[in-house]
C-alpha cells in the first residue's frame, strides 16, 4: 500500500509538475489544473467538477452555443465530451474535422460560455453510436482483434490519436484552452485486462502531445480490470453513489472521487418502451454527491439526437433509435425540462466561491408544418447501381461499402418450394422472387430461413438488406454488415451473385429518378414544403413503415413504425425559407405517404403490431417437466454479481433459469445480466445468443424485455409483469445460445439499485438442454 500511494501521488504530481510548465503553447496559460491528494485543483484551489455530457455529433453544430448556455443555466461547470473515430475518419487515412465533427470550435464555444472540457477521444467510445466510434474499415480485415495490441488496430488508433493532438492539443488547458482531462478508450474493464493495452493508448495520447491528466472510467464491477496506476480511475455508476465510490476506494485509496457517467435517463431501443429516469433519486444521488465534495458527469446532461446512420445498437442486436433524448434533463431539442429547473436549484445551493449561475437562453422557435402528401417516388430496384459479381455473397465491408443499404441477386432454379436459409444476415434481409416480396430475415430472432414457393422456370432472386447500426458494446462490435454466406436452396448452396450497393450517402441520393408515385414496394419518396419563417419541428412519421429521412439533404435518421419513437427532430437551421425537400426512404410500404411537422416530439408510442415479426417471439413450447435440473439453489439477498460453478459442466442448446421466489417476497423476477459459462469457465459470446421463451416480461409501464438480460448492460433489466398483471412464480426465462455448448456454470448480476427494488430471485433452478425448447 504504502509503495502503491507513493507511485501514485509520484505519477500524478509528475503531471501536475508536467502542467506547470506550459509547452509550446499556442497562448500563454492563465489556469492550471491538477489532481491533488484529496481533491481537484484549479488554480490551486479545491475544484468540485459538476459535469454533464453532451455530443458535438448529436448537436446541429448551428445550436452548439444554445446547448452549452442551458448547460451553463444548469449549473455545470464542465462539459464532457465523447470524440467519435469514424466520424474523424471516415475512410482510412482521410481526417475529417468538418461540419458536425469540428470538436475543436465546439470547445472553443465551451470556453467562451465559460464551460471546462473533459475529452474523452476513445479510440473506443460506446455511446450507442455505430461500432461504439470505431471505423468499419478496420473490419475489411477478417480476422482483425478489435480493442486489442493486434497491430492492425494499435497502428491507426495511434494514428488517429495523434491527429487528435494535432487538433485539439492546442485547447488544453495548459495552452490556455478549456480541456483539463483527457480519457483513455472507455470502459475498457468491461472487455478486458490487457494493462499493457491501456498503456499504449496512453502513451500515444501524452506522444499526440497532451500533458493534461489522463483518466479511464468503468463500472464499480469492472474497476480493477486492467487497472494502471498511472491512469486516474473514475466510476460510473447510475445509482447508489456510495456504493460505487466504495468500490472506487479499492482502487484508488486517496484522491478526489469522481463519477465519470451518472445516469439521469438511459437510451431507448426499436421495439421496447421509451426509458424515463427515477427523478428523486436522481437528485437525491446528485446531493449526496454534492455533499461529499464528490464530482460527477451527468450522461447525458443533453443527448440530442443521432443523425445520420450514427445511430447503433446493443448487444446482441437491439439496434438504437436516432433520438437520444436520455430523459436528459436538457430535451433533445434543447428545452429546460423539470428535471433540469431541479438540477439548477440544487446546484444553485453547490456553487464554488466565485461561481454564478447565467439564466437560461430563450427557447428557439417552434413551428408546425401542415400535412404534405408525397407523390414522386423513386423504387429502389429502379435505382440500382452497378453491380460487383463474386461467387458467393460477399459482407458489405468486402464490397468496401460502410454504411445503408445492399441488394444481393442471383438466379434460383426451376423446382419445387424450399427453403432459403443464410448463414446470418446483418441485420434485415427483404426477399423477393421476380420482384415480388416473399419475407423478411430478421437478425433480432436469428430468423434466416425463408420458404420459396415452387418454380415454373428460373426466377431472380433478390435479398435486400438494410443494415442499422452496429452493436457498439462488447466483443459483438466485430459486426460485419450485410450477407455472412453460405446461401443455400435447399441443400445446394447458391452462386453467382451480383451486388448493388446502396450506401444511402449524398452521391447516391443525388443520382435517383423519381417518377409519379405507385404502390412501389422498397422506394424512395420525396415532396417539396413551403416554409414562411423557418423553426425547430419535429416530422411525424407514424403512417410510414421503415427507413430513413432527410430534409433539404440533412439526414435527420432512421424511424421505424413499431416505435418508441415515431417523429425526427428537425432542427430550424437545417431549413429554409421558401421550399424545402423531403426524402423520405421506405423499406416497407408506407400506409399513407404523408408527413407533417409537429411541435412536440412523440418518444414513447410503441406498436408491435405494426412488427414485420408479427409476434414479438416465435410461439414455442418449453418442455420443463421431463427435463431434470442441472442445479438448484439460492442467490444471496443484494447486488452483488454471483458466480456460479455447476459441479459437472452440462451441454444443451437452451439454458434455462427459473427462479421460485424471490427476497421480499413479491411475485416477480427479474435479471440485470446474465451470462453463461464455457467448459473452461469463460463467459460464452452474446453473439447469435436470443431469447427462446420468457414466460412474462413489463413492457408497458417500464422496458422490462428479457433481452435486457443478456445485453451486457448491468444498468437495465428483464422484469417480470407488475402492471396489468401480476403472474407469480415460478417465473422462467430461456435463453437459446444458438447451438448446443458445453456449460460449466453461469454469472448472475441481480437487478442493480437501492435496497427497495423488486424481483431479486432468491430460490431458483437451471436447466441446459438440446430438447427444453419445442419449435
Ligand atoms: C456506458 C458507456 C456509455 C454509454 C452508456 C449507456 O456506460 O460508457 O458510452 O453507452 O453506457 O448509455
Amino acid at each position: 500500500m504504502k509503495l502503491y500511494r507513493t507511485l501514485l501521488i509520484a505519477s500524478l504530481t509528475l503531471a501536475a509538475a508536467q502542467i506547470r510548465i506550459p509547452a509550446a503553447a499556442t497562448r500563454p496559460s492563465q489556469h492550471t489544473f491538477a489532481i491533488g491528494t484529496n481533491d481537484f485543483l484549479l488554480d490551486g484551489e479545491r475544484f468540485q467538477i459538476r459535469c454533464g455530457e453532451i455530443h458535438a455529433a448529436r448537436v446541429p453544430r448551428e445550436y452548439w452555443r444554445h446547448r452549452l448556455q442551458m448547460a451553463k443555466a444548469m449549473g455545470l461547470n464542465t462539459v464532457c465530451a465523447y470524440l467519435f473515430w469514424n466520424q474523424i475518419e471516415p475512410q482510412s487515412g482521410k481526417f475529417d474535422w468538418s461540419g458536425q465533427a469540428d470538436v475543436a470550435e465546439f470547445c472553443r464555444i465551451a470556453q467562451e460560455e465559460k464551460l471546462w472540457v473533459i475529452l474523452r477521444p476513445g479510440p473506443y467510445s460506446c455511446a450507442e453510436w455505430e461500432m461504439g466510434g470505431l471505423p468499419w474499415w478496420l473490419l475489411k480485415y477478417d480476422d482483425i482483434k478489435l480493442r486489442t495490441r493486434d497491430p492492425r488496430f494499435l497502428d491507426p488508433a495511434r494514428r488517429y490519436l495523434k491527429e487528435v493532438g494535432r487538433v485539439l492539443g492546442p485547447l488544453q488547458v495548459t495552452r490556455g484552452g478549456p480541456i483539463i482531462m483527457v480519457q483513455v478508450e472507455n470502459e475498457y474493464g468491461f472487455l478486458g485486462k490487457d494493462v499493457e493495452y491501456m498503456g499504449q493508448l496512453r502513451q500515444a495520447l501524452i506522444d499526440s502531445g497532451f500533458n493534461v491528466p489522463l483518466f479511464e472510467c468503468n463500472p464499480a464491477g469492472q474497476l480493477r480490470n486492467a487497472f494502471r496506476p498511472d491512469l486516474f480511475p473514475v466510476v460510473n455508476f447510475g445509482s447508489d453513489p456510495a456504493g460505487g465510490f466504495k468500490a472506487l476506494r479499492r482502487v484508488l485509496p486517496q484522491g478526489p472521487l469522481m463519477c465519470g457517467e451518472f445516469y439521469p435517463g438511459w437510451f431507448d431501443t426499436w421495439g421496447s418502451p421509451h426509458h424515463t429516469g427515477n427523478t428523486p433519486r436522481y437528485l437525491g444521488d446528485l446531493e449526496y454527491m454534492l455533499k461529499n465534495d464528490e464530482s460527477f458527469s451527468i450522461y447525458m446532461a443533453h443527448g440530442g439526437t443521432t443523425f445520420g446512420l450514427w445511430a447503433g445498437a446493443d448487444r446482441p442486436f437491439k439496434p438504437d433509435t436516432s433520438s437520444y433524448d436520455y430523459d436528459a434533463p436538457i430535451s433533445e431539442a434543447g428545452w429546460p425540462t423539470e428535471k433540469f429547473f431541479q438540477t439548477r436549484q440544487l446546484f444553485a445551493q453547490y456553487l464554488l466561491p466565485g461561481e454564478s449561475i447565467p439564466e437560461p437562453p430563450a427557447k428557439n422557435p417552434v413551428i408546425s408544418i401542415n400535412p404534405v402528401e408525397f407523390t414522386e417516388c423513386a423504387p429502389i430496384f429502379a435505382n440500382l447501381g452497378k453491380a460487383v459479381s463474386s461467387k458467393s455473397p460477399l459482407t458489405m465491408e468486402q464490397y468496401d461499402q460502410g454504411h445503408g443499404c445492399i441488394v444481393y441477386r442471383t438466379t434460383v432454379p426451376a423446382g419445387q418450394a424450399a427453403t432459403l436459409e443464410v448463414a446470418a444476415v446483418h441485420d434485415f434481409g427483404f426477399v423477393f422472387l421476380d420482384g415480388k416480396e416473399i419475407g423478411v430475415m430478421d437478425r433480432r430472432k436469428n430468423g434466416f430461413k425463408i420458404e420459396l414457393p415452387p418454380r415454373a422456370q428460373p426466377a431472380t432472386l433478390d435479398i435486400l438488406v438494410e443494415a442499422m447500426g452496429r452493436v457498439n458494446f462488447g466483443e459483438e462490435v466485430q459486426d460485419r454488415k450485410g450477407i455472412h454466406g453460405p446461401v443455400k436452396l435447399g441443400t445446394d448452396e447458391l452462386s453467382d451473385w451480383k451486388a448493388f450497393s446502396l450506401p444511402l450517402d449524398k452521391k447516391m441520393l443525388g443520382h435517383l429518378h423519381f417518377a409519379p408515385a405507385k404502390n412501389s414496394g422498397p422506394a424512395f419518396w420525396r415532396a417539396t414544403v413551403k416554409i414562411e419563417s423557418p423553426g425547430d419541428t419535429f416530422l411525424d412519421l407514424r403512417s410510414w413503415g421503415k427507413g430513413v429521412v432527410w430534409i433539404n439533404g440533412h439526414c435527420l435518421g432512421r424511424y421505424w413504425n413499431i416505435g418508441p419513437t415515431q417523429t425526427a427532430y428537425v432542427p430550424a437551421p437545417w431549413l429554409k425559407r421558401g421550399k424545402n425537400e423531403i426524402v423520405i426512404l421506405d423499406l416497407l410500404d408506407p400506409e399513407k405517404p404523408v408527413t407533417a411537422g409537429l411541435p412536440q416530439p412523440i418518444l414513447n408510442e410503441l406498436h408491435p403490431e405494426k412488427d414485420f415479426a408479427r409476434v414479438h417471439r416465435p410461439t414455442v413450447t418449453l418442455t420443463l417437466n421431463t427435463a431434470k435440473p442441472v442445479l438448484t439453489a439460492s442467490f444471496p439477498a443484494g447486488t452483488a454479481t454471483q458466480e456460479v460453478h455447476f459441479d459437472a459442466p452440462a451441454r444443451g442448446r437452451y439454458f434455462c433459469l427459473e427462479s421460485l421466489n424471490a427476497h421480499d417476497g413479491k411475485p416477480y423476477a427479474a435479471i440485470g445480466e446474465l451470462d453463461v459459462l464455457d467448459a473452461a469457465g469463460q463467459p460464452l459470446s452474446h453473439e447469435g445468443w436470443t431469447v427462446a421463451y420468457v414466460d412474462s416480461e413489463e413492457r408497458e409501464r417500464e422496458d422490462g424485455t428479457a433481452e435486457n438480460a443478456i445485453d451486457g448492460q448491468t444498468a437495465n433489466f428483464w422484469h417480470t409483469q407488475w402492471g396489468s398483471a401480476q403472474p407469480d412464480h415460478p417465473h422462467r426465462l430461456v435463453i437459446d445460445l444458438g447451438k448446443s455448448q458445453t456449460v460449466s456454470g453461469f454469472r448472475y448480476v441481480p437487478r442493480q439499485g437501492g435496497e427497495d427494488v423488486g424481483g431479486r430471485i432468491k430460490d431458483y433452478r437451471i436447466y441446459v438442454g438440446d430438447a427444453l425448447i419445442q419449435r
